[in-house]
């Protein structure tokens, strides 16, 4: 199983060679590839001589700052194009711990088409994380399961391996959403096609360097989707057409 780790970045010069660090010691199989939108600070740069150093390590410029799932998008048809099996989708800054790697890796060897890292299943959880982003979290894992009808704990999470044969499934061209409303938009895709998505406990723990980049659009541009998304849905099931809105 050829297995890359996709990690974007947007000014993340101090974490960057911490994760990096510990991702090729944790599992020193998988290839990586960084895909910067032209940081201010640099980090890009730094990827450029990381990988200068270890033919593991890539690294994707992009011109500017797209967003999270424009970024991922980009990085899963890089990843599709030079082979891999498993694409994964790892945070620079330290939250998603490589040492937890191998737990998705685990359940896509066990049949998954996609293995979710999940705070909010029974082992998972949340070290500094601020009350308002949990509560944040929970809330908007909640409202997503109820109106998507998913059995999803976590949903917006973005720590995840992803089968090659999933995203060759899903029509990544039509991906629009940024942030945590990306996550959910893919989650949701691979529930729609019936594939077999598995949680597994991980602890996310809150950056020690830098800034967040999620904003409250970014949450507000979530919930619009997810409601928009469910009544699509609900009409859908009611009228055995498409909504006219739907896409
Ligand atoms: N290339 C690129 N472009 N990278 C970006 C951009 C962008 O526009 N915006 C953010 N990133 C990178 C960051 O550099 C970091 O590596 C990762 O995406 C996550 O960004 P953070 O800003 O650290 O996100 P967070 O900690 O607030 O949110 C986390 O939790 C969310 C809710 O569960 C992430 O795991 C999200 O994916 C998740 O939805
Ligand atoms: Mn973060």
């Amino acid at each position: 199983m050829r297995v890359l780790t996709i990690i974007p970045t947007y000014n993340e010069l101090e974490s960057l060679p911490k994760t990096l660090g510990r991702l090729r010691a944790a599992v020193p199989a998988s290839d990586v590839l960084v895909v910067d939108d032209n940081s201010p600070d640099g980090t890009g740069q730094l990827a450029d001589s990381i990988a200068a150093e270890d033919s593991q390590v890539h690294v994707l410029h992009r011109k500017g700052k797209e967003g999270l799932g424009a970024a991922y998008i980009a990085g899963f048809k890089w990843g599709m194009a030079a082979g891999y099996d498993v694409l994964v989708e790892m945070d620079a800054d330290g939250s998603h711990q490589p040492e937890q790697l191998p737990l998705l890796l685990d359940a896509i060897n066990d049949g998954a088409d996609l293995a979710m890292g999940s705070r909010w299943v029974p082992g998972g959880g949340t070290v500094n994380w601020p009350l308002y982003r949990q509560a944040i979290s929970r809330t908007g894992s909640t409202y997503a399961r109820i109106m998507l009808g998913l059995k999803i704990k976590d949903i917006t999470g973005g720590y995840r391996a992803f089968r090659r044969s999933t995203l060759e499934a899903l029509k990544l061209d039509q991906v629009e959403s940024v942030g945590y409303g990306f996550q959910v938009d893919l989650a949701w895709r691979v529930a729609k096609l019936g594939l077999k998505i598995v949680e597994r406990p991980i602890t996310f723990v809150e950056r020690e360097l830098g800034a967040s980049k999620m904003s409250g659009n970014i949450v507000v541009e979530a919930m619009i989707n997810v409601t928009k998304w469910g009544l699509a849905a609900r009409w859908a099931s009611l009228t055995g057409k498409k909504a006219p809105a739907s896409k």
